[in-house]
């Protein structure tokens, strides 16, 4: 067998929530972490604050959890002014001690756990299993990239030459990067994207998602603590708009990494594109309409346990979740009926209780967006199940878990960020139909196919463009390391998270060549 990339590193040690003792000890520390003994509060790490506002559980709006303020545009233009003069020192620290940094940062988030988790779970809505998931990816994240770091940039390689000619090629730092994130992976993503950054030996603005801020604020102070200088990686929390084109803008900034919608990637590039400034990469991780094609030899029972698990974790807020389940029409009523059985059984609710399955959505905003979704695909399709809310849900952004069939994916114009899954059936016949239609839609983030046909398998996987594809089985949770994240077209530029190219993409090669 080939030998596996698999750079030096440990994993992180996570949770037996299965364990009374290891559950016991986690709602303890939940309990503590939010028991109004400490104030959260995150503010811009540099420079003045525009407007200051409560942050409430999306859960329960009355609950608050803490107070942003943000950033102004003033404040955002003095952060690069400090990270770019930051980067003198910071892009001189030799790989080595960047790569012990970021796993003492990495040993820090695994100790704080509490307060991370209960954040997760308060600001970002995020269930406990999903809270766990999000924190651990996020020291994985660090732990890799530091590998990766002393991979790619201790030493320069050496390239043949001509006697008396000595060649080598270095991997540098780029600059000040802008870490721009999103709130469905608030300690991942945004503990991801600056990692990567740090290592390759960038300072650093972190801008986080407007609803997760105080998480944010959190991460940064472990980063600080572990080693990170205060002015090589600082925080501007802050509306997207208004110092989003402050950060991208500058002609300082040497390179913008970013996660979350199509059309902010699209703004961000325009943006980035101004006339007379320095041509610096983006890199951009953006949504999808993923699809999963199960054909009549499937298992039906797996089908739905990973159907389930696709469209509904984190309420199917995550970029990689399951929109359009394409069932081949024989298997299609039994799955239809195993699956709306298996959704009566979802328990929708308070997400810091263990046995939920589906939390709230992240704000009003989205649940208005997702229920006007709802009403005009119904119209012009057959809604086949929505779980039952009730006065439990009153005061949380909730959204019923939704299961509506429609005739084909082009009815779908973007994703839809919240649990609704889409069903299609189709004949044996066209299944390349179907492959056409999922890649016609320009998105290409998760694919997954089901089907005990291995020349099926092959057939598809080889025509699908998307950046990640599973064969029978869910098509969420990729972990760093084992499957590299990322897509294409619409759903991004690569290269992928938590994979062996990703830090290439923070660094400038320089070729030196020495007549000896
Ligand atoms: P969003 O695009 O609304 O916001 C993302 C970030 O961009 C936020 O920090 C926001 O403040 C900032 N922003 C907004 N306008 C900006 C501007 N003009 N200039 C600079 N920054 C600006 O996305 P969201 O609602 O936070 O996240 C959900 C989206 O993220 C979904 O589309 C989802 O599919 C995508 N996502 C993708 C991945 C991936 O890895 N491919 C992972 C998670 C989420
Ligand atoms: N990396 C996340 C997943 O695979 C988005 O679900």
């Amino acid at each position: 067998p080939p030998e596996l990339f698999a750079p030096q590193r440990k994993n992180a040690v996570g949770i037996d929530l299965s364990s009374p003792k290891e559950r016991a000890a986690l709602e303890q520390a939940l309990t503590r972490a939010i028991s109004g003994e400490r104030r959260f509060v995150a503010k811009p790490g540099i420079g003045s604050a525009a407007n200051r506002h409560a942050v409430r559980n999306p859960a329960d709006r009355r609950e608050v959890i803490g107070e942003v303020a943000f950033a102004d545009a003033e404040a955002a233009e003095r952060a690069l002014a400090a990270a770019h003069a930051a980067f003198a020192h910071w892009g001189r620290v030799r790989a080595e001690e960047r790569a012990a940094i970021l796993e003492r940062a990495a040993d820090l988030l695994e100790a704080e756990r509490g307060v991370l988790l209960a954040l997760c779970v308060k600001e970002a809505g995020k269930t406990i299993v999903d809270s766990v998931a999000d924190w651990r990816e996020a020291i994985d994240f660090l732990r890799y990239y530091a590998a990766e770091a002393r991979r790619l940039f201790a030493a320069p390689m050496p390239l043949p030459g001509p006697t008396g000619e000595d060649n080598r090629l270095r991997l540098e730092p780029r600059g000040v990067f802008v870490a721009i994130s999103p709130w469905n992976f608030p300690i991942a993503i945004f503990t991801g994207q600056i990692a990567a950054a740090l290592a390759a030996g960038n300072t650093v603005i972190a801008k986080p998602a407007e609803a997760t801020a105080l998480i944010a604020e959190e991460i940064i102070s472990l980063l600080h603590k572990a080693g990170v200088p205060e002015d090589a990686l600082i925080h501007v929390p802050g509306e997207g708009h208004v110092v989003g084109p402050v950060l991208v803008g500058d002609p300082r900034t040497a390179g913008v990494v970013f996660t979350g919608s199509t059309e902010t990637a699209w703004a961000i590039q325009r943006t980035m594109a101004a006339k007379d400034h320095p041509i610096r990469p983006l890199i951009a991780e953006t949504g999808g309409l993923n699809a999963m094609i199960v054909d009549n030899t499937a298992l039906p029972e797996q089908v739905v346990t990973d159907a389930i698990e696709s469209a509904f974790r984190s309420a199917g807020q995550r970029c990689s979740a399951l929109r359009v389940l394409f069932l081949q029409e024989e298997i299609a009523p039994k799955v239809i009926d195993m699956l709306t059985g298996a959704m009566a059984e979802l328990q929708v609710g308070d997400p810091a209780r263990l046995d939920t399955d589906v939390g709230p959505v992240i704000e009003e905003a989205a649940k208005e967006e997702l229920e006007r979704h709802v009403a005009a695909i119904s119209a012009q399709a057959r809604l086949l199940y929505r779980c039952p809310l009730d006065e439990r849900h009153a005061h949380g952004s909730f959204v019923a878990p939704t299961l509506v069939e429609i005739d084909r994916i082009g009815r779908l114009e973007k994703e839809s960020f919240g649990p609704i899954l889409h069903v299609v059936r189709y004949p044996g016949s066209r299944l390349d139909q179907v492959v056409e239609s999922i890649n016609a839609t320009g998105f290409g983030l998760t694919f997954g196919i089901h089907s005990r046909i291995d020349e099926t398998i092959d057939h598809v996987v080889s025509r699908v463009r998307a950046g990640n594809i599973y064969v029978n089985r869910n098509i969420i949770g990729a972990v760093v390391g084992s499957q590299p994240f990322g897509g294409e077209g619409l759903s991004g530029t690569g290269f992928k998270a938590g994979g062996p190219y990703y830090l290439l993409r923070f660094a400038v090669e320089r070729t030196v060549t020495v007549n000896t």
